[in-house]
């Protein structure tokens, strides 16, 4: 068949016997990481001025969304600071945590804006709280007329270093973490450590696993600082009440927002799957969902990352001193390295078919090479997973053996 190709006011079109348009057009995304300390403080005003796409100003009007818990302990503060500052705000409080985070809980946010009648290109929606709460606002605005912009306020180290800075958002389906979701950037995310201050000890660490995974994969120096002062940064909430740990929680925090975008920016669309930022979610959301609501997100991450590293380390790519690092920084963070849901038959075989799956048909498993490295292996086999398990279970046995040793 004969087939000329032409271009024709910049669309392309093929003359054959059946006519064919090829539309193509990149999406240019540009948004905001914007740290901030203490957003609500009277005499701040960096969310009045500091994101150009969204200036804000006395008179306007904006949808705020809540998390509950967020709007028991900084409520007042906050719709304080919006009438200080002129700014009219409906504020919709939303009840946000893994069980909630469904169908159910967009409705309330697109009900919300329907009612509010939003200026779909002037009026960004507000969305603080957890990773839950800013996925469910990210999805719900990205859904709503197509796609209404919105500005994040993470409430939680999660969603300080992680949930708040990438494009993804979403909720559950029946038994899939995630399984339904968008790639929706915020427009801005204001990153501000004071509202850890009553965040509890295990959400605390639950971020640090984020953190960790990290400095696994990618930042000896972040380990060596995890190390260093992860028990003092959950201690002060991240709060810095000495100079020491005030420039530790600075450079952990703004250390960690920097290698994630690093890693994101190239890929913002995932259009490489092979993505290091995946290190520990390879097994965890099948661990996670399963075990619902007996694990945090990190800390079915960090059992993930417990397996991966015994895997590494059986391959001969971490040394046994660093395999017991490793295992004793995630001790010393608080977050378990073992779980009993570990023990259902055939889970892990499950959750890796299931991650093959989300990733077009391979592995794709990073596996960390010492500390600060990874690489990708695509040929695990049940057999290495069930030697890994059994490995893992006498590291776990051993460690609780130790600290009841060390406390009598
Ligand atoms: N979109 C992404 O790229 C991305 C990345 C990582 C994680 N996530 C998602 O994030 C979620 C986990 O986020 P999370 O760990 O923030 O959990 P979360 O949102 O459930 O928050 C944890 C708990 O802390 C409460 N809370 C929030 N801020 C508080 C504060 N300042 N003080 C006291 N309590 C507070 C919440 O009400 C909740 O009960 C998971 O659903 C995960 O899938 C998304």
């Amino acid at each position: 068949m004969r087939s000329v190709a032409m271009l024709k006011n910049g669309l392309s079109q093929s003359f054959s016997i059946q006519p064919t348009w090829t539309v193509e057009s990149v999406k240019q995304v540009r948004y905001h990481v914007i740290a901030v300390n203490d957003l609500f403080d009277p005499s701040e005003t960096a969310l009045l001025r500091a994101c150009p796409e969204a200036p804000l100003a006395a008179g306007d009007r904006r949808l705020v969304v809540i998390d509950s818990n967020v709007a028991t302990l900084h409520g007042d503060r906050i719709a304080a600071w919006f009438t200080a500052n002129g700014v009219d705000a409906t504020i919709l409080v939303v009840h946000a945590d893994e069980t909630v985070k469904d169908w159910e809980s967009v409705t309330r946010v697109v009900d919300k804006m329907n009612e509010f009648g939003i200026d779909r290109r002037r009026e960004p929606v507000i969305a603080i709280g957890g990773g839950v709460l800013l996925d469910v606002v990210g999805f719900a605005t990205s859904l709503y007329r197509r796609g209404t912009p919105y500005i994040r306020i993470p409430t939680t180290l999660v969603g300080l270093v992680d949930a708040g800075v990438g494009v993804k958002t979403g909720v559950n389906y029946e038994r899939g973490k995630n399984r339904i979701g968008t790639y929706a950037p915020a427009i801005a995310t204001f990153a501000d450590r004071t509202f850890l201050r009553t965040l509890d000890d295990r959400h605390l660490a639950n971020g640090l696993a984020e953190i960790l995974k990290l400095a696994l994969v990618k930042s000896a120096e972040l380990f060596t600082l995890l190390q260093k002062f992860g028990p003092e940064l959950i201690a002060d909430h991240f709060q810095g009440t000495t100079p020491q740990t005030d420039q530790a929680a600075r450079q952990v925090v703004t250390e960690a927002i920097h290698l994630m975008l690093e890693e994101l920016q190239p890929n913002l669309w995932e259009t490489t799957l092979e993505r290091c930022v995946d290190y520990g979610h390879t097994f965890s959301p099948v661990l996670e969902i399963t075990a619902l609501p007996g694990l945090l997100h990190g800390e079915a991450v960090c059992i993930d990352m417990a397996l991966t590293s015994v895997l590494g380390f059986r391959r001969g790519d971490v040394s046994g001193a660093e395999l017991d690092q490793i295992l004793s920084v995630m001790t010393q963070l608080r977050l378990p390295i073992w779980d009993e849901v570990l023990t259902r038959p055939g889970i892990l075989d499950a959750a890796l078919a299931d991650t093959v799956r989300h990733r077009d048909g391979q592995q794709r498993l990073p596996l960390p090479l010492g500390i600060g490295r990874h690489r990708f292996v695509n040929d695990v086999t049940p057999a290495e997973l069930a030697a890994g398990l059994d490995h893992l279970a006498a590291a776990a046995a051993q460690r609780i053996g130790d600290k009841f040793a060390d406390a009598g």
